[in-house]
């Protein structure tokens, strides 16, 4: 899944202007300052100043392992240890798919998929859209965790506004972890499903940047504008709350904070992102 292409590092070695301001052609990265030519593994290959004169070893960026997919760039600054996560309803042509973000947290990445897998917050932050005070209760769901991922189903609650659309109903939600940072909720009643898959992308420990992609069987006559301000508010609700969170990287020391039956689902993802041996913007 994804085609393959080529990412640099964004600054010229020579004078450090942001290479993105240059152009690729041929399969080589120009530079727009001196013309700089770099190969798509980075070394230099042509100094247009002194064209007769070898680019020294020592001049070259790095070049990211990257492919194209879901409508976003995935670049891995290693060796990627799995190719991209599943997103099968991106590839179901009875779901149209609607991009949302790119969002900015200033908060860890763990904490804003925490927040995202979370139900129990919706009457209180989403307060008239994916909530109600009156209907706070959560009923127990099932957590099944693999190496490949977690899956929670039978998530049921009931909002006035579960979509946009301003028709209040109960929903059954399935929540599912695919990579640390790739997490997705699908919800479905009478046979029409909304889902989102949301990626995070890493700025550093303590902030993110999040990729939402909705899908949907049904509302093909909704404005995509009107879905995706839908979103926008939503987030626009979570962000302060995940950004007040302390401390700021997630603890995966599950004594650090208290848990209850309904946080089931950010119990498996503490745990299942320690066993992945995954220890940044944790505690
Ligand atoms: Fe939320």
């Amino acid at each position: 899944m994804g085609d393959e292409i080529m990412v640099w590092q964004d600054l010229c070695v020579h004078r450090g202007t942001r290479l993105s301001l240059g152009h690729v052609g041929g399969g080589q990265l120009h530079c727009g300052y001196h013309g700089w030519t770099y190969s798509s593994s980075g070394e230099c290959v042509r100094i247009p100043a002194h064209p007769e004169q070898r680019p020294p070893p020592k001049a070259r960026v790095k070049a990211y392992h990257a492919k194209v997919g879901y409508g976003l760039i995935w670049a891995s600054l290693g060796d990627p240890a799995a190719g991209l996560p599943p997103f099968p309803e991106w590839d179901d042509p009875s779901y149209r798919k609607i991009s949302c973000g790119p969002f900015a947290y200033n908060a860890g990445a763990p904490r804003a998929v925490e927040n995202f897998l979370d139900v129990g917050h919706f009457p209180f932050v989403h307060e008239g859209l994916l909530g109600d005070p009156g209907h706070a209760q959560i009923e127990d769901y099932d957590v099944e965790s693999t190496p490949d991922g977690i899956l929670a189903t039978g998530v049921r609650v009931w909002q006035p506004d579960p979509d946009g659309s301003g028709v209040g109903r109960y929903v059954n939600y399935i929540y599912g972890v695919r990579r640390p940072f790739t997490a997705y909720f699908s919800k479905s009643s009478d046979g029409e499903t909304y889902m989102i898959q949301l990626n995070v992308t890493p700025v550093d420990e303590l902030r993110c940047i999040a990729w939402m992609t909705i899908g949907m069987n049904y509302g093909f006559d909704v404005p995509e504008d009107e879905l995706r301000a839908f979103q926008e508010k939503i987030v626009g609700q979570d962000i302060p709350v995940v950004e007040s969170q302390r401390p700021e990287r997630l603890p995966l020391d599950l004594q650090a904070e208290l848990h209850l039956r309904s946080d089931r689902i950010a119990v498996a993802y503490r745990k299942w992102i320690k066993q992945a041996g995954l220890s940044f913007g944790t505690s």
